[in-house]
């Protein structure tokens, strides 16, 4: 069965649950600023084959309801189910509410829908949530070596794949404008987001962070560079 042929019975297969929550997911309607799931994850099982070359802050769900834990809560004592562990991002990533109800449902099937079991090969292996490869650097002087002397040119790539969508060109957007921000200011922001990581959430603040394993220190180094070339508009 080619891949085409194979989507097309998904598609057709899927309940009117699965049909709402995919629409939740792409929904910037869904909380307060007018980001939705798809604008931090993908749903693809290899972004790099398969994605469609956005760098976002979170990784792919693809899998997610399978994982053993989420947010790196092994014990499972913050998040005891999925929908818990959603909630995090819908509340401090979104500005909306926990969902409830009909929602949550909806959303939990789609989870479901792209998360089909490992094949038996696979199963054997010990299942592990993908790592938050965290940057936390909270602490540290910005203005340190790795984000200093970043490439502008290979910026501008970077930065129209992972920042253009909610910081058009730089200007504002659905978040505010960054032009000409100081290279310490954007690795700052790229890093910490709205501080949620360091347990320390700026209030009314929603922006993600970018652990290592979305951006490298260089890459981070590279989108910097090509911010702080941006003229600010007056
Ligand atoms: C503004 C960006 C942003 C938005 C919007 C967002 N997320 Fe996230 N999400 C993240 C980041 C960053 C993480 C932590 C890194 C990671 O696990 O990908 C995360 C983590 C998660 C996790 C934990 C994954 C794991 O294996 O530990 C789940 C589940 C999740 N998000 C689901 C959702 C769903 C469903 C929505 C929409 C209702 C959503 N997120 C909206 C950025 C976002
Ligand atoms: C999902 C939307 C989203 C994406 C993607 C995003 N940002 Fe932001 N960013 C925000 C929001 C919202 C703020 C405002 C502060 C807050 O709410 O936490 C912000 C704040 C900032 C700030 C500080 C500006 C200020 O005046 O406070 C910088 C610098 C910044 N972002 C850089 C970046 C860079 C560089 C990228 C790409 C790697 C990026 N952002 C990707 C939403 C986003």
């Amino acid at each position: 069965m080619t891949p085409v042929i194979a989507l097309v019975g998904l598609l057709a297969s899927a309940s009117p649950d699965v049909q709402g929550g995919r629409q939740l997911f792409n929904d910037p309607g869904l909380g307060k600023n007018g980001v939705a799931c798809a604008t931090c994850h993908a749903v693809v099982r290899n972004e790099a084959e398969d994605g469609d070359g956005r760098i976002r802050s979170g990784q792919t769900l693809w899998g997610v309801a399978q994982r053993p834990f989420w947010r790196g809560d092994r014990g499972r004592r913050l998040h005891r189910n999925l929908g818990s562990a959603v909630d995090v991002c819908v509340q401090l990533f979104q500005g909306g509410r926990p969902l409830t109800g009909r929602r949550r449902r909806q959303l939990r099937a789609y989870l479901r829908q792209i998360s089909p079991p490992p094949r038996k090969k696979q199963r054997r292996r010990a299942p592990d949530s993908p790592r938050i490869r965290t940057a936390l650097e909270a602490d540290l002087d910005y203005d340190r070596p790795h984000y200093q002397n970043g490439d502008a040119k290979r910026g501008r790539g970077l930065f129209y794949r992972a920042c253009h969508q909610c910081h058009p060109h730089g200007r504002a957007g659905v978040a505010p404008a960054i032009a000409g921000a100081s290279v310490a200011d954007v690795a700052k922001a790229v890093r910490e987001g709205n501080g949620l990581l360091r347990g320390a959430r700026r209030a009314g603040a929603w922006s993600p962070f970018y652990g290592l394993g979305r951006l490298s220190h260089r890459q981070v180094a590279d989108i910097a560079a090509f911010v702080s070339t941006l003229q600010p508009k007056r």
